[in-house]
């Protein structure tokens, strides 16, 4: 088991995200639930991660889904009570495996106490908490576009106020100038600290320093300032894991947010891999196929870049992405295939990896009709790209590939009705495929993708390589194929994968030509690579 108590122990856990409304209902009421989190422990240690990234349980209107909080200190009644939540630390623990909580810090929910005091009138001492501008119902302070749709000014009658938003309108923004507020944020976080959580994850914390009449939202002026002070008073135990979500980060501002002396963060989301596949000065839902050459450009970029110097996350999912296999692999006749091989190149990096529930299971991407989707950004898309002449053939299409809710419908855990998440009807519909990808079939399966996922976690912890080697990219120019070495002193790992649904001469570089095999989705065959194959070698230097 890790020691958890030193600086570091995160560069060699992996952890797995839990999206608590679709993982498990232990209560029958279609919702997910803390009680199902810890009926599936035994699940997740038989997987082998070291933490579970829960995203948010704290009391909430559920406009988006919890990260729109109401109660920093409570949990939402349908998740269940805070001793429940004092249960799945403990028992967690138990099985050596860490809580990190999300932590929504750039803004509240519009029915948060203090946003409610901050209504009343501009003298409360709540007002400064948010971020208003004076103005005129007809005029809003500037034409800044929120995340979801719509200005991102809502004007207030009573107090001739427009408050910010970045998000939601019911998401409005905090105000990080005002040090009572940050104050009041480190010991709610202290709060959670005492109770046993081991880290944490920072929701856009990018987007904190926000700086609206200069219409900067991502890494403001004070960005880095507010982060040390953070870390310097929230974040004070040696062994505290921290992750920040930065959409606006690059290599270098990741070195900053990672650097080694834990200054600010112990590493970052960053999203220059994921955003490849996406039209140049389009959105996310202007998709083009993933140009596999400047994936691997990409990723030697931020290998190399960060190497000694800070430290990576590893991530192809989250709740807010489609399914991976659906993206970038094929979901159909070489589903299990390309799954495997894209964890393969993902987990020979350097960096801690993130699973993401059902990712273990290669689950799909799902089709529903418009009314069936949850998701307010798919609601708001659909209204506004209509509203703007789009087709809807065309405006579902982008849904079905980028929709957030592809990776939110319930975990698919049997062949039984709603796949085992719930006896009751579900929040959100299951993927009608779960009576042949579900968690019960993949363990009865040695073959699996989850036993798949299993050994690479074993393997990351077996060989020092995994954590220190530096990184060399092969055969940059090929449009098929992924090679590339990880090199330390006395060992080296040869990570070799396929892209396509063809097969491909390959011959492997010299020094590999007896090198062990540590694991592949295919028995090896001399001189090719069949579709989606993928190899990890391992070869000990003179
Ligand atoms: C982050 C979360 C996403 C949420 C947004 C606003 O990007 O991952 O789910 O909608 O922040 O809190
Ligand atoms: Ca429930």
């Amino acid at each position: 088991m890790l020691d958890k108590t030193k600086f570091g122990w995160w560069k060699s856990a992996v952890f797995y995200q839990i999206y608590p409304k679709s993982f498990l209902d232990a209560n029958g009421d279609g919702i997910g639930d803390i009680r199902g989190i810890i009926q599936k422990l035994g699940y997740l240690e038989k997987l082998g991660v070291d933490g579970i990234w829960l995203s948010p349980v704290c009391a909430s209107p559920q406009v988006d889904n919890g990260y729109d909080i109401s109660d920093y200190q409570a949990i939402w009644p349908t998740f269940g009570t805070m001793e429940d939540m004092d249960l799945l630390i403990r028992e967690a623990k138990e099985r050596g495996i860490s809580i990190i909580m999300d932590l929504v810090l750039n803004h509240t929910s519009d029915q948060h106490r203090w946003f409610q005091e901050a209504l009343k009138d501009r003298e409360n001492p709540y007002h400064d908490y948010y971020v208003w501008r004076d103005g005129t119902p007809d005029a809003p302070p500037n034409d800044m576009q929120a995340v979801f749709g719509g200005s991102m000014w809502t004007y207030v009658p009573h107090l001739r106020q427009y408050y910010f938003h970045q998000f939601a309108v019911q998401q409005p923004d905090l105000n990080w100038e005002n040090p009572v507020l940050r104050r009041e944020l480190y010991d709610m976080i202290r709060f959670w600290v005492d109770k046993g959580v081991e880290g944490f994850r920072l929701d856009v914390i990018d987007q904190i320093a926000k700086d609206p009449d200069r219409k900067i939202t991502g890494n403001g002026p004070r960005l880095h300032e507010f982060l040390e002070e953070l870390s310097r008073e929230a974040f004070i135990e040696e062994g505290l894991v921290t992750v920040g979500e930065a959409w606006g980060a690059d290599v270098e501002r990741a070195r900053k947010y990672s650097a080694q002396d834990g200054r600010e963060l112990s590493m970052v989301f960053q999203f220059e891999h994921i955003c490849l596949d996406q039209k140049p000065g389009g959105e996310k839902w202007d998709w083009i196929p993933l140009p596999l050459v400047r994936l691997k450009r990409c990723v030697e970029r931020w290998q190399q870049g960060l190497h000694g110097q800070g430290w990576n996350s590893l991530f192809m999912n989250n709740h807010d992405l489609p399914r991976i296999v659906s993206r970038w692999g094929d979901d159909g006749k070489y589903r299990v295939e390309s799954a495997k091989m894209l964890a393969t190149m993902l987990y020979g990096l350097e960096g801690t990896p993130y699973i993401y529930q059902g990712e273990e299971l290669g689950m799909t991407n799902i089709r529903l009709p418009i009314e069936a989707y949850d998701d307010l950004e798919i609601k708001n898309l659909y209204a506004e790209r209509l509203a703007k002449g789009y087709g809807e053939e065309e405006v579902m299409a982008s849904i079905y590939a980028r929709g957030r809710d592809n990776a939110r419908t319930p975990m698919q855990w049997s062949a039984a009705e709603h796949a085992g998440f719930s006896q009751a009807e579900p929040w959100l519909p299951v993927n009608p495929n779960y009576r042949e990808i579900n968690a019960q079939a993949a363990l009865a399966d040695p073959g699996s993708v989850f036993f798949y996922y299993q050994s690479l976690i074993a393997l990351r912890k077996c060989y020092p390589v995994f954590q220190d080697g530096s990184f060399t990219l092969l055969e940059p120019e090929s449009e098929r194929l992924f090679t590339y070495t990880r090199s330390a002193e006395t060992e080296e790992l040869l990570v070799v994968c396929n892209f396509t649904g063809e097969s491909v001469p390959y011959l492997r570089p010299e020094p590999f030509a007896n090198a062990e095999l540590l694991l592949s989705n295919y028995e090896p065959a001399a001189g090719v690579l069949r579709p989606y194959e993928a190899q990890m070698l391992y070869r000990r230097k003179r």
